[in-house]
């Protein structure tokens, strides 16, 4: 494993050009060093063994067992053969290629209505690798014109940028304040769009606990955008996968259990409320449309068509394994994620608890460090005197044995130079102490060395 991170490190550098292949002759997104961050941050922790690692949002891992693969699947079968399935087509199901959509609708559905008040038929769902193939599948087929324009919250999830940019699909950012994109923001970036001609076509977003600001959208700015989406004629493309962390009593509705236009595309994963390596996620898509005089059908439905050209299905194992676990669960991942929930709580405490240890106002708030304190969620964002990148996190790395992700590589269109984001889910309280420590020798250091020093 390499300990360089940056994109020139996967690129040929000492034989450059040579076989039949030039650089400059793949997708320019391939040759931007900002299309590696989503590698760059997941592989940071295994990069530097050594660092404490705040890069990721990877989710809690204390309790994994490996007999829990093999027991959801059993527990997929049980129940299959409880409800008269079969063994010939049980067996199908496992072995053969499935419906392109998915065989576990029926499961996601009422995992929708129980966990989050969502009411949509089972043809307007659709089984996915991930939350990432549910966005690549909804941006390739509502995207027709290379006037549509995606706008998109700023600072935003690394992938929406990347997905946009493998499809040549142009996008605008939205910037977001303390609660989170508003309104204001995003009906001037929609006049913007329309005074160069182009169509705002879909707006995403990341309602609760946003990677990576850590924001909530409120109710009533919920409520707005849903009517500004109607009244644009704009989708919202809505990524929760944070929502189900919420406090007691600090839930709000989705926007899709708040949509009664049709306006939303809700875009699922199961990374966060079962586990990222079933890589399994799911797309609601319950628009109506009549195609030249057939029967009406869902978009989800539509969209198949893509899916089936990308990845013609969802793996059998993982669907019957999250079905298994759903089953499991009561169908409610925000109930049984509690136990989780309060640790990510008590990690986020913890981290800013250290925060204010170790960057106390008297000293530091004059040179502008300063941090938001999310009530939820897996990340904090820390203002900071000087700028950083990639190469500066490598080297904090590497010799101050703490990592982080550096905003700008967030941003869609520049910003976040000099804040860098820190994900706490992944820490025991003891070792966020210690990484905040080492992030304070960090940044006393490098404040020094670019004339930016806190002094008492
Ligand atoms: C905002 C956001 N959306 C989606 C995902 C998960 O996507 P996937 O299901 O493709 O793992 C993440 C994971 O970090 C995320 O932070």
């Amino acid at each position: 494993m390499t300990d360089q991170l940056t994109a020139e490190a996967i690129l040929p550098q000492e034989f450059p050009n040579l076989g039949p292949v030039a650089l400059e002759g793949l997708h320019p997104a391939l040759l931007d060093a900002k299309m590696d961050s989503m590698r760059v941050l997941s592989e940071t922790a295994m990069a530097f063994p050594d660092a404490l690692s705040f890069s990721s949002g990877a989710p809690y891992d204390g309790d994994y067992d490996l007999n829990q693969i093999s027991r959801q699947i059993e527990q997929y079968f049980a129940c299959s053969r409880e409800a008269g399935v079969p063994e010939a087509l049980l067996a199908r199901r496992m072995f053969h290629y499935g419906p392109v959509n998915g065989f576990i609708l029926a499961e996601i559905a009422q995992m929708l209505r129980v966990q989050e008040g969502i009411e949509v038929p089972e043809a307007s769902i659709m089984v996915t690798n991930g939350f990432q193939e549910a966005l690549l599948i909804a941006l390739r087929g509502l995207f027709s014109s290379p006037d549509d324009v995606l706008l998109t919250v700023a600072p935003a999830y690394v992938g929406i940028l990347g997905a946009a940019r493998m499809l040549d699909i142009p996008y605008r950012g939205v910037l977001e304040g303390p609660e989170g994109i508003c309104a204001e923001n995003v009906l001037e970036v929609i006049r913007a769009t329309r005074a160069e001609g182009k169509r705002p076509r879909a707006l995403y977003l990341i309602p609760d606990f946003s990677n990576p600001s850590g924001t909530v959208i409120p109710l009533a700015t919920r409520r707005r955008l849903l009517e500004i989406a109607e009244a644009e004629d704009l989708l919202i493309l809505e990524d929760n996968p944070y929502g189900i962390f919420a406090p007691d009593g600090e839930q709000l509705p989705t926007f899709k259990a708040l949509d009664t236009r049709q306006r939303v595309v809700f875009l699922g994963s199961f990374a966060k409320s079962a586990f990222p390596g079933a890589r399994m996620g799911y797309l609601i898509a319950d628009q109506i449309l009549e195609y030249r005089g057939q029967s009406p059908r869902y978009l989800a439905q539509r969209l198949s068509l893509a899916k089936s050209m990308f990845s013609v299905g969802t793996s059998s194992l993982s669907q019957a394994l999250i079905a298994g676990l759903l089953h499991e669960r009561g169908y409610d991942l925000r109930k049984a994620s509690e136990p989780s929930r309060d640790v990510y709580l008590e990690r986020l405490k913890a981290a800013l608890e250290n925060l204010a240890l170790h960057f106390p106002p008297s000293k530091w708030d004059q040179h502008g460090v300063g941090w938001n304190e999310p009530r939820g969620g897996f990340f904090i964002v820390l203002n900071l005197p000087f700028a950083v990148d990639l190469a500066l996190m490598e080297h904090s790395a590497r010799e101050y044995g703490v990592s982080w992700a550096p905003m700008n590589m967030f941003y869609p269109e520049g910003g976040g130079e000099r804040q860098l984001r820190l994900g706490v889910s992944n820490l025991e309280p003891a070792k966020i102490a210690e990484g905040i420590a080492r992030l304070a020798r960090f940044i006393t250091d490098h404040a020094a060395r670019t004339g930016q020093e806190g002094k008492s």
